[in-house]
């Protein structure tokens, strides 16, 4: 079998500009422009690269974008500080604070106090309980693990009884990809670092889920023929052939594994672009949600 390739780029543009007529829409009905800030503290140049795609995906499709910058030795409180500023600014609609932040900084309460209406990354407690409880609604799902739904979603019908697999367990991918996938009706097994014979377990899947941030590690006699594959993982390997000498691969070995699932997403041009969009999708939801 040769996989279906799941489009992200297309997936995302296509969202995009439903996100860039959802703004014109509040603009001709005399709302105001939805409003982005982000919050960058110190020097991760992959932070960096980021924030900056974000910013630039705002322009595009006419959300307002205001770009903080901290030194690395800002303190937890100036930190705080600016969050709660942004919570009181009416032209801010959502609040990002790029993650991971420094070594010595307590993520969990800069994340508690961006106020919930503007937690579009859907980092906060609340919004996080509430996702893992039944009955019960965040406001905001995450970036990542919303993309990697809208993309099941579009690939197969229900998820309802499926198997499916969670390579990796972070609060930003694994964990919440794992309660959405819950709340769809799937049998959800989460493996980590500590799993016994991995390969065994994730060819059980269905559905497979790779964001552990191992390069290529999901192996083709890793998976069940005819599942469909999600690589969430972006990491550099070297490679002499390329100019920048490197070159971007999943978690998920693709030549292999494309040749044994029903659909796979690619790397990159998979997963990263509907990152993005499910952030303006908040961003615009954020806006409407005030007025
Ligand atoms: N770092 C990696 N992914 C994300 C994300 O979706 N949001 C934030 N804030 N930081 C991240």
């Amino acid at each position: 079998m040769t996989a279906r390739i799941i489009d992200g780029k297309a997936i995302g543009e296509a969202i995009r500009q439903e996100v860039a007529l959802g703004v014109e829409q509040r603009l001709a009905a005399g709302k105001t422009r939805p409003g982005l800030a982000t919050v960058l503290v110190g020097e991760n140049p992959a932070s960096q690269v980021y924030v900056k795609s974000k910013q630039k995906a705002c322009a595009e499709v006419g959300i307002e974008s205001f770009g903080f910058e901290l030194s690395k030795d800002a303190r937890q409180n100036e930190v705080e500080k600016l969050v709660r500023e942004l919570n009181a600014d009416p032209k801010v609609n959502g609040i990002l604070v790029q993650l991971p932040l420094p070594s010595g900084f307590d993520e969990e309460r800069v994340l508690s106090a961006i106020s919930i209406e503007k937690d579009v990354d859907g980092f906060h407690p609340l919004n996080i309980g509430r996702l893992a409880q039944k009955g019960r609604d965040p406001l905001f799902v995450p970036c990542t693990p919303a993309g990697v739904m809208y993309m099941l979603e579009k690939e197969i019908p229900s998820l309802e009884g499926m198997n499916a697999v969670v390579l990796g367990r972070s609060n930003i991918v694994g964990m919440p990809v794992a309660l959405l996938l819950v709340r769809a009706n799937a049998t959800v097994t989460i493996c980590h670092s500590r799993t016994r014979d991995l390969a065994s377990v994730v060819r059980t899947a269905d559905i497979l889920v790779a964001a552990v941030g191992k390069p290529e590690m999901v192996r083709g006699d890793w998976v069940k023929p005819g599942a469909v594959v999600i690589d969430v993982g972006i990491n550099h390997v070297d490679d002499a052939t390329k100019p920048r000498g490197y070159r971007l691969v999943g978690d998920v070995c693709f030549e292999e594994v494309s040749q044994v699932a029903q659909a796979i997403t690619p790397v990159p041009g998979g997963v990263g672009p509907l990152t993005i969009a499910m952030l303006l999708k908040n961003t615009l939801h954020a806006a409407n949600l005030r007025d």
